[in-house]
């Protein structure tokens, strides 16, 4: 019987993406829909990594499984690093993408273009039930543009312009997203410790 690992997120779309990426170990997914007494933590952290580790400890020490947990967020340098790890509830608790991208676009309106710096990040917490608790981070930068740009995507999505892309964030398919997206390449760190653990 393979072993099996808990994905600490409500969120399907990154439960089927992280399905796919881990397809090659030996290991049976599962998510906090597996769980529906689940009541999750407060994330209350300063820092991705902070809250990655409070939802990846905590949900290993509800089940007695390894878990994986992911934090987000977009880090706006003329701001001084926010949203950061606000980034959900920018525009206020519960805020739509909408509105949080309004606000975004409010405060940014009097930077210059050469001040506009911003990157996407994406921390993965692995935590063991032996106490052990594994890390990865993950970073596409760019820049914040003055008006919208694509429809794909979600979030701040179409507020940022991809430097290495040479477009829009929100512009790019799924699969372009994929190739370079902070979360991906939180993954790539992350997948040495999994395959350590859950190699066929
Ligand atoms: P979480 O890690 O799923 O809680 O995401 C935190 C927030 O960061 C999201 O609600 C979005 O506002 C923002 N965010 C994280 N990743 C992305 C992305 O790939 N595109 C756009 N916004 C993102």
């Amino acid at each position: 019987m393979s072993k099996q690992l808990l994905f600490a997120t409500g969120n399907q779309n990154k439960v089927r993406e992280l399905a796919d990426l881990v397809s090659s170990l030996d290991l049976s997914l599962l998510s906090l829909a597996d769980f529906p007494d689940y009541v999750s933590p407060s994330e209350d952290g300063e820092t991705f990594h902070e809250n990655a580790r409070i939802k990846a400890r905590y949900a290993c020490e509800y089940t007695g499984m390894p878990a994986l947990a992911d934090d987000s967020g977009l880090c706006v340098t003329a701001l001084n690093g926010a949203p950061g790890v606000f980034s959900a509830r920018f525009g206020g608790e519960n805020a739509a993408a909408e509105e949080n991208n309004e606000k975004l676009l409010k405060m940014m309106a009097d930077v210059d273009d050469d001040h506009r710096d911003a990157y996407f990040a994406a921390v993965f917490c692995l935590s063991l039930p032996d106490g052990r608790d594994f890390f990865s981070e993950g970073r596409v930068y760019g820049r914040i543009l003055r008006e919208y740009r694509g429809t794909n995507g979600f979030g701040y999505d179409p507020l940022f312009f991809v430097t290495e892309k040479g477009k829009g964030m929100a512009e790019m398919s799924l699969a372009e997203k994929i190739l370079i997206s902070h979360r991906s390449r939180a993954f790539e760190g992350i997948f040495t410790a999994l395959n350590s653990l859950f190699s066929k």
